[in-house]
């Protein structure tokens, strides 16, 4: 089928996204919470696009596409709501050289000096460090829940569940429902693949190898990112 994003036609397959459909054409569509390996999901907006004759803005990540569709990504309207996206996802974030690079990028495409909201929720400051190999940050997570669905969908351990709603919502393995009190991933059924490392878009889960040599583990891509058998899956 065809349809038209950004002025330009466009080839896709019934099923596809209109994420997917941008992609393989080379339009790129920032995103935060969609992953090649995953099922989409809708939970970061930043990919909000406007459709001709339709209401709102939907995400293009989980919104299939029609025959014929006329689908905007970068209208002025878009840009002002994802502007102001990146602006509360900052306005919770710590500050200066803390600031993750996705969201730093955001930032700088669209113009955004200056963040208006005087910190009104900064996340939680927990840092897990249970796992031999990674440690998570909650301070620069955004709740995207990448992590959470790798454990589920790549991995099948479901070691990882989002706590909360709203400012408090984050993700923690161990399962301990007192926010700020996880129970940790070394006490949780954490197989300690690396998947959700791979996943996530922040930074908030990383390798303790890169924070202490600049480097990952591994060089090799595989399934369980440190038990080195080898199983074939590229994270990206
Ligand atoms: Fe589409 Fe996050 S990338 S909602």
């Amino acid at each position: 089928m065809k349809l038209e994003i950004n002025g330009r036609s466009v080839e896709a397959s019934p099923g596809d996204t209109i994420y997917v459909a941008a992609k393989r054409a080379g339009i790129a569509i920032p995103a935060l919470c969609t992953s090649d390996h995953l099922a989409p999901f809708g939970s970061c907006r930043m990919c909000l696009c406007e459709v001709d004759g339709q209401h709102g803005t939907p995400a293009s990540c989980t919104t299939p596409v029609r025959e014929g569709m006329v689908v905007h990504t970068e209208s002025e309207r878009v840009r002002r709501l994802r502007k102001h996206l990146v602006e509360l996802y900052l306005s919770e974030q710590p500050s200066g050289d803390r600031v993750p690079e996705p969201l730093h990028r955001l930032a700088h495409a669209l113009d955004l000096g200056h963040v208006r909201y005087t910190q009104p929720a900064t996340r939680v400051d927990t840092v897990d460090r249970s796992n031999p190999f990674f440690i998570f940050d909650n301070a620069v997570c955004i709740s995207c829940a990448r992590c959470v669905r790798a454990c589920d969908e790549i991995q099948g351990t479901h070691a990882l569940t989002m706590l909360h709603r709203g400012f408090g919502s984050r993700p923690t393995a161990g399962g301990s429902a007192l926010i700020g009190e996880s129970a940790g991933f070394a006490s949780s059924n954490c197989v300690s693949c690396g998947a959700c490392v791979k996943e996530c878009p922040t930074g908030a889960l990383i390798e303790k190898t890169v924070i202490e040599e600049g480097e990952p583990l591994h060089a090799v891509r595989t399934t369980c990112a440190y038990c080195g058998v080898g199983c074939s899956f590229e994270a990206g």
